[in-house]
């Protein structure tokens, strides 16, 4: 969807910036601005800080900043045209209608038509379980003690292996391969990839079938088969169940590994499970359980596996802000089996005494050490320590780090004096080391900036740091929307930048098929993503053709130039790079003194364009 700057800026000026982000952070009055905690990060004292007179926000502590949109962005994870659709509803601002490019327009009728083909297989599934055919899908779940209701409640289903014949006709099939659900033979031939497997369909938050899981009914593997991601459906933002979690009122989250244990913990009463989907939680999924609440009672497995996992989530949890809290299960292996013997309320004790993720940790780090009580391993007692202290180290609070040693002292009976010594011994090695590292970087950087500026200066822009690699997959997003949408800006570009300019292969691919077009010529850009093969591809490409900011950016001239620069110097950079790798000085250095010249004369050019 593109809407006009008018459009934009209108939304823009309706909704003041203290008001939106005020909904979502407790916002306390500081001279002419405000201040709270910041929702990007977690912090105890608040760095982030609103601009009303700006009407920009920017955080301190971890350097996000922008303005309304990109907090709505940000925040609620959305695209740029989402964002300004939420704040437009906001204060009850209609959008115009056909203000669609071809490109969006066909983007979302293709996102549309993807969901509408996954609500029709979901209600495909769910009435096949219901029939005859689904006969042994209906024996299998009752087997496993769901009732009706439940499965009901989570639009359990059955695949019969007729998906296919029930949708051809009214879908051409690149669009059916794109949806994942169906495989495609070499000869031609198509099929169900789900045959035979009771159906667990993934809603997204807004109650929409987004992917499915499959179980096998007996032991055959893989045990569960999963669609594989497409434009609507990313695994690593998205849990199962969350959608009606969300809505308990019992204040925590319980975090399973199953899709199983969710069904069987919601049957038993406890509405507020969710699953990761298949992988191990990510960044992405704890910030979306931060949103509901700050405390998560993880019940993975039992086993090895499931310990190990418990032990990665916990940091990555408390990165976002969120306590973690563990369920012993033993001798069970998983939520399902527990109440299915034992029974809700022994559940619910368990979660009651579940151990707080302290004393998890703690725990598990110990037994990597062996028995640290026998007099025969004082090494591996001692080796205990510190890596208790290291981990002591990780809390930057102190208040917060002083509860976790004063808890660990009286666990396990050692001296507070000598372990407060160990534990500031090693937080100071570990600021000196990460002192070190940040001044290397800074000088690399500084000097790279200076030998890549030109003029010996280091630019404001680049505030003596070399683009991180993120910032140059942005920059070569928006350069690509750019190509891809201006054929004005495409023939800058085209002068410039090469395709070998460009990292990554699909972005290569892109480039050079926009170059091809005539000059005047627009590309079609709907064409131009079915020509890649595989739906991830597809999804990448349209996503880098996709960057809305660049398409309304006012001042085209500027960023090209900036992001021609950009990918200048970093080609630069990776010459100088390997000429010194070769050892290669003298090629090193005429690099470094012809870039200088180079670079000036790049900018000069660039700001003769137009546009
Ligand atoms: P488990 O094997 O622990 O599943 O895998 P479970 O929930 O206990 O299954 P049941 O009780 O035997 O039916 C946990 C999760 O890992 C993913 C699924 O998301 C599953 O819910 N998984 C597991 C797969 O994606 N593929 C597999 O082959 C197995
Ligand atoms: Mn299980």
């Amino acid at each position: 969807m593109y809407y006009p700057d008018s459009v934009i800026d209108e939304v823009r000026s309706r909704n003041d910036i203290v008001s939106v982000i005020g909904q979502y952070v407790a916002l306390k009055r500081a001279g002419s601005g405000y201040v709270g905690l910041c929702p990007f990060h977690s912090e105890k004292t608040p760095s982030f800080s609103v601009t009303p007179s700006r009407q920009t926000y920017k955080c301190y502590g971890c350097q996000k900043g922008g303005n309304v949109f990109t907090f709505m962005m940000e925040h609620e994870n959305v695209s740029f045209p989402e964002a300004v659709r939420m704040l437009a509803e906001r204060v009850g601002y209609e959008l115009p209608k056909q203000q669609e490019s071809a490109y969006g327009a066909e983007l979302r009728t293709k996102k549309e038509r993807m969901l509408a083909l996954y609500k029709e297989a979901a209600e495909y599934y769910y009435r096949m379980l219901r029939t005859e055919a689904g006969k042994f899908g209906m024996e299998y779940l009752t087997g496993r003690r769901l009732t009706a209701e439940t499965m009901r409640q989570f639009g359990l289903g059955y695949s019969d292996g007729k998906l296919y014949a029930a949708v051809k006709d009214r879908y051409d099939d690149p669009f059916l391969r794109e949806s994942g659900l169906f495989t495609f033979r070499e000869n031609g031939g198509a099929g169900d990839k789900f045959f035979n497997r009771v159906m667990f369909p993934i809603f997204d938050n807004r109650g929409k079938v987004i992917a499915f899981g499959g179980r096998v009914m007996g032991d055959a593997k893989p045990k569960y088969l999963n669609s594989p991601e497409t434009l609507v459906f990313n695994k690593s933002r998205n849990l199962y169940h969350l959608n009606e979690a969300r809505k308990s009122r019992r204040g925590y989250l319980i975090l399973c590994e199953g899709y199983m244990d969710v069904i069987s913990l919601t049957q038993a009463g406890f509405d507020n499970a969710v699953a990761t989907l298949g992988t191990a939680l990510t960044d992405q999924q704890a910030q979306l359980l931060s949103r509901y609440t700050k405390d998560v009672v993880l019940t993975y497995d039992s086993d090895g596996a499931g310990q190990t996992a418990i032990n990665r989530a916990i940091p990555i949890l408390y990165q976002a802000g969120i306590r973690a809290r563990v369920v012993d299960m033993t001798p069970y292996k998983d939520p399902d089996e527990f109440i299915k013997d034992l029974g809700a309320e022994e559940y619910e004790k368990r979660i009651r005494d579940a151990r707080s993720s302290y004393r998890f940790e703690m725990e598990y780090l110990q037994k990597q050490f062996g028995d640290i009580g026998s007099t025969d391993n004082t090494d591996g007692a001692n080796a205990f320590l510190d890596a208790a202290a290291r981990w002591m180290v990780r809390y930057e609070d102190e208040l917060e780090r002083e509860t976790y040693m004063k808890a660990f002292c009286k666990d396990y009976n050692v001296s507070y004096q000598a372990f407060v010594r160990k534990v500031n011994h090693i937080g100071a090695d570990e600021a000196k080391r990460r002192a070190a590292e940040a001044a290397r970087d800074q000088q690399e950087a500084a000097r790279a900036a200076e030998v890549l500026d030109g003029n010996g200066e280091v630019q404001e822009t680049t505030a003596g740091r070399a683009p991180k690699r993120d910032d140059i997959l942005n920059t070569q997003d928006y350069l690509v929307t750019l190509i891809g949408s201006r054929p004005r800006a495409r023939k800058v570009i085209r002068k410039y930048l090469t395709i070998e300019d460009f990292t990554g292969n699909v972005y290569r691919e892109v480039v050079r098929r926009c170059y091809e077009y005539a000059e005047n010529d627009p590309v079609d850009v709907a064409a131009l993503v079915s020509r890649f093969e595989t739906a991830e591809e597809q999804r990448l490409v349209a996503e880098m053709l996709s960057d809305e900011m660049a398409v309304k950016a006012g001042d085209v001239s500027k960023a090209v130039e900036d992001a021609v620069m950009k990918i200048h110097k970093r080609r630069t950079e990776e010459r100088i790079e390997k000429a010194k790798a070769d050892n290669d000085v003298k090629e090193a250095s005429r690099l470094i003194r012809e870039s200088r010249k180079e670079t000036e004369s790049l900018r000069m050019r660039l700001r003769m364009e137009t546009y």
